[in-house]
C-alpha cells in the first residue's frame, strides 16, 4: 500500500466524536450523547426526504397520494414526524415542543422518559422547498427542570443561556450538521455514499471581517427609521455584499463561515411581525448558542438574545445576529432610538 495514498488519514465521524467530547466528562451516563446521535440520524432521514423532493406527484400516482396509497405529506409534517418519532421511544427526550405543532409533544405513555428537553423548527425556510433552495432543521436541547417525570411548560420555556445543547442541519448542496455543546462550534458534512457524517469544519469562529449583510430588504420602508437607515449607511462599508435566501439556517451558516450579519427587525405593516417574524425558542435561541461559541452575537435589539425569559412557546423575537461588533452596533442604534 502507498503509504502516501492518504488513506490514513484521521477520519472523525459524528459518532467518534460525540465520543470522544463525552470521554471530558467522567459522570456522563451517554444519555446526552446519544440524543445528539439520534438528532443526527434524524438529520440522515429527513436528508433523504429533502433530496426527493418534488417528486412526490411523479413518481405517486395523481395528485397527493403516492405510490403506496398514503397521502404525499408536505415536507415540513414529514420533518416534524420524523424529529418526533425518531426521538418519542428512546427514553432521554421528555417533552418536546416544536414549530409545527400549537401544543408541546408529550411522550407517549408506553415509552420511558428522559433527563433532556427537545426543541426544533423541523424545516426551516420552507417557502424555498417548492424551488429546489437550501432548507435546514434548528433544534436546541435543554435539561428537564421540572420535577414531573413527562416534562411541562416551564421546561420549555427556560431562557437561551440555559441550552445545554443547540445546532442546525443545512440541507444545501451538501447536507451538514452543526452543532455546540458548550464546547466550540463543530460542523460536520454527510458522505452519502456511506451515509456518515464527517468532521468538516472542527471548532469554527465567525471572522472579524464583515463581507456580507443578510436581510430581506423589502421590508425596510416599515422598519424603525434608525435601521432603514442603518442599510443605507452598511452600503458604504468596505468590501461590503448582500446575500439573502430566506432560509434562517442558511443565511447563518454563510455569515458563519465567511463574515456577516443578519437582521431581521420588527416592522410596522405586517401585523403579526409587531414583534419580529422569526421564533425565539425554535430559531433565535439555538442560533445564538451558536452564535456565542463561534465568538459572534445575537439580540434583539435590546439586549442577548439568550437572556430573554421565554413567555410563551410560540412566542415571536426581532433578530440580529452575527459579528459580535456589528450586531453590538446594532444593539446601540436601537437603544440610542428606543422610547424611554
Ligand atoms: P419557517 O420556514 O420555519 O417558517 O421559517 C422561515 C423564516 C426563516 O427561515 C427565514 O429567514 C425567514 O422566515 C424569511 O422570511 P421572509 O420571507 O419574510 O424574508
Ligand atoms: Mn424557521
Ligand atoms: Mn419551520
Amino acid at each position: 500500500m502507498n503509504q502516501n495514498s492518504g488513506s490514513s488519514h484521521k477520519v472523525m465521524t459524528i459518532e467518534r466524536h460525540l465520543i470522544e467530547q463525552q470521554r471530558h466528562y467522567p459522570e456522563a451516563t451517554g444519555e446526552f450523547t446519544n440524543l445528539l446521535y439520534d438528532l443526527a440520524l434524524a438529520a440522515k432521514v429527513i436528508t433523504r426526504e429533502v433530496r426527493r423532493a418534488g417528486l412526490g406527484n411523479i413518481i405517486g400516482a395523481t395528485g397527493s397520494i403516492n405510490v403506496q396509497g398514503e397521502e404525499v405529506k408536505k415536507l415540513d409534517e414529514l420533518a416534524n414526524g420524523v424529529m418526533f418519532h425518531l426521538n418519542a421511544f428512546t427514553g432521554r427526550v421528555a417533552v418536546m415542543a416544536s414549530e409545527e405543532e400549537e401544543d408541546l409533544l408529550q411522550i407517549p405513555d408506553e415509552f420511558h422518559k428522559g433527563n433532556y428537553v427537545l426543541i426544533f423548527d423541523p424545516l426551516d425556510g420552507s417557502s424555498n422547498i417548492d424551488v429546489n433552495v437550501s432548507v435546514g432543521t434548528i433544534f436546541s436541547i435543554h435539561r428537564k427542570i421540572s420535577k414531573i417525570q413527562k416534562g411541562s411548560i416551564h421546561d420549555c420555556l427556560q431562557p437561551g443561556y440555559k441550552q445545554v445543547a443547540a445546532g442546525y442541519v443545512l440541507y444545501g448542496s451538501s447536507t451538514m450538521f452543526v452543532y455546540t455543546a458548550g464546547n466550540g462550534v463543530h460542523g460536520f458534512t454527510l458522505e452519502p455514499s456511506i451515509g456518515e457524517f464527517l468532521l468538516s469544519h472542527p471548532d469554527i469562529k465567525i471572522p472579524s471581517r464583515l463581507k456580507y449583510y443578510s436581510t430581506n430588504e423589502a421590508n425596510t420602508p416599515y422598519w424603525d427609521p434608525q435601521l432603514s437607515q442603518y442599510l443605507v449607511d452598511i452600503k458604504q462599508y468596505q468590501g461590503i455584499s448582500s446575500r439573502y435566501i430566506g432560509s434562517l439556517v442558511a443565511d447563518f451558516h454563510r455569515n458563519l463561515l465567511e463574515g456577516g450579519v443578519y437582521l431581521y427587525p420588527r416592522d410596522n405593516k405586517d401585523p403579526t411581525k409587531t414583534e419580529g417574524k422569526l421564533r425565539l425558542l425554535y430559531e433565535a435561541a439555538p442560533l445564538a448558542l451558536i452564535a456565542r461559541e463561534a465568538g459572534g452575537y445575537a439580540s434583539d435589539g435590546e439586549g442577548d438574545i439568550l437572556e430573554l425569559i421565554p413567555q410563551a412557546i410560540h412566542q415571536r423575537t426581532p433578530l440580529f445576529i452575527g459579528n459580535y461588533d456589528e450586531v453590538k452596533k446594532i444593539e446601540s442604534l436601537c437603544k440610542a432610538t428606543a422610547p424611554k
